[in-house]
């Protein structure tokens, strides 16, 4: 038997604000191999999702193989738009679910990570997190402001994760993100600037691997997803269409799992991927594979 086997390592997973999206299926993989799990949430949701956990609407879920119940060893609110929390405007800061959450930057993250566990505590930082909020314009009607915040909110937040997590983590340990297939091919209705954020994810990826695995001895994968209908997915507006394009056209045709993508990250995180730096990692059913779509009646009409 060769198993995943995180037990001893603390995970950082951060962009979980609900029970339906790949960073949950990725944190309840890690700590189904073992680890110990912290989670990072965006202020807006933090609330809600406190609500969910406490009243019980996600036991469900929780629900490990086991029989016990999930639970996270701390979580921290996040926005990883803000590097130090005097970058965020003053009406963010003094805004109704931004007031009472303390420092929410990238920067007071990593304070309170290291008040809370020291130096050298953690073995897997996950970024599973975006944001375009013109993801449902065409590149080409995009503004500068809308493409700029796409690639700060979903590409610059992983470099500063880095940086700021990099001293806190132990050699050996891992960094995952989630990236899209819309990097590298044209998907009609992915827009924003969301593909040219997916691409520097990528991008970075590499740059990161080598500059971190050099600087700290950790290592830096990135994994294509395959379409999943979570809730920021839902809001790009396309997201059945994507799921039942890759249901009639990928290699393998059953509709993609927030838990395979869970449990290929605790994979990618483990010491059996020791070797294992600076990938795009699909886990797509293969559809990043295909150069032709071969049932027709999965391909919507063309947008614009
Ligand atoms: N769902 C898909 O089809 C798909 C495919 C490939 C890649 N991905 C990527 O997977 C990752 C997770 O997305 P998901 O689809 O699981 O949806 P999700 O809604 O579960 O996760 C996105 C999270 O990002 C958080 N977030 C948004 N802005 C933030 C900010 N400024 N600071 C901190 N957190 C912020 C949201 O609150 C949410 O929890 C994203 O990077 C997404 O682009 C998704």
């Amino acid at each position: 038997m060769l198993p995943i086997d995180l037990r001893g390592k603390r995970a950082l997973v951060a962009g979980v604000a609900d029970d339906n999206g790949f960073g949950w299926a990725i944190a309840k993989c890690l700590i189904e191999a073992g680890a110990t799990v912290c989670v990072a949430t965006w202020p807006p949701a933090l609330n809600i999702f406190l609500n969910l956990l406490e009243r019980g609407k996600l036991d469900a879920s929780r629900t490990l193989g086991d029989g016990s119940l999930l639970s996270f060893e701390k979580i921290y609110p996040l926005d990883a738009v803000y590097d130090r929390l005097e970058d965020a405007p003053a009406d963010v800061r003094e805004s109704k679910r931004y007031k009472d959450v303390g420092d929410f930057s990238i920067a007071g993250l990593a304070v309170r990570a290291r008040e809370d566990f020291g130096e050298g505590s953690i073995d897997i930082l996950v970024h599973s997190l975006a944001n375009g909020p013109e993801v449902k314009k065409p590149l080409l009607e995009t503004s500068r402001a809308g493409y700029l915040a796409a690639v700060g909110a979903s590409a610059y937040s992983l470099v500063a994760m880095l940086r700021e997590f990099g001293p806190l983590m132990r050699a050996g340990g891992s960094v995952a993100s989630l990236t899209y297939l819309a990097s590298e091919r044209a998907i009609p209705g992915y827009g924003g600037g969301m593909s040219s954020a997916k691409a520097a994810l990528e991008s970075d990826t590499r740059v990161l691997a080598y500059e971190a695995g050099r600087k700290y001895g950790i290592r830096v994968n990135t994994i294509s997803a395959g379409p999943y209908a979570s809730r920021a997915a839902s809001a790009i507006g396309i997201i059945d269409d994507m799921v039942k394009y890759c249901e009639g056209n990928a290699p393998l045709k059953e509709r993609l799992e927030a838990i395979e993508v869970g449990t290929a990250t605790a994979f990618l995180c483990s010491p059996l991927a020791s070797a294992v730096t600076g990938v795009t990692l699909y886990v797509d059913k293969g559809i990043h594979a295909m150069g032709m779509a071969v049932d027709p009646s999965t391909v919507p009409p063309i947008a614009g």
